[in-house]
């Protein structure tokens, strides 16, 4: 089932999400759901808490047109273990519309955590994966790519919803 995704600034998008205890049938429905959410979208990750659920899973599927089948990646608890080089990469995010924004981010990590089966997993990712991984782990700690700007593009983009909450209401 497609999900309705929360934009900025929502609350639950700056809360810290709790980690999965056990991975039960209403995880996995929560994962599948975040997927066909992805998809729908168009997006390349998506993290729990974007779907209004504040515990600790992501999903992510990098393939592009061009590029090698990635193919869907489901993880539960991610956490970054290692972080090699710097770049600067440009981002939108489903939870921040119509904005794109500069972030640093590491060229490489490497992830671990479990998949759906609670077996352990270790992702060594670059490119898009490695920033994918940042993006949507970061989400994990109630953290978006507005958090990196400056004071002046945030109200300027504070600006901008209070225009569209208006536009709403009318
Ligand atoms: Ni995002």
């Amino acid at each position: 089932m497609k999900r309705e995704i929360l934009t900025y600034p929502h609350p639950v998008l700056a809360e810290k999400a709790k980690p999965v205890a056990e991975i039960t049938d209403e995880v996995r429905r929560l994962a599948e759901d975040m997927a066909e959410t992805m998809y729908a979208d168009k997006g390349v990750g998506l993290a729990a808490p974007q779907v209004g659920e504040s515990v600790c899973l992501i999903v992510v599927d990098v393939t592009d047109d061009d590029g090698a089948y990635q193919g869907l990646m489901t993880l539960v608890n991610p956490e970054i273990v290692s972080r090699e080089g710097e770049v600067e990469s440009e981002e939108g995010c489903l939870s921040v519309p119509s904005a794109r924004y500069t972030v640093r981010r590491a060229e490489r990590v490497t992830v671990r955590g479990t998949d759906l089966d609670g077996k352990e997993v270790a992702v060594e990712a670059d490119e898009l994966l490695a920033i994918c991984l940042q993006h949507e782990i970061d989400h994990l700690d109630g953290k978006i790519i507005l958090d990196y700007q400056s004071r002046l593009k945030r109200a300027l983009y504070d600006k901008k919803v209070k225009k569209w909450e208006k536009t709403r209401k009318n």
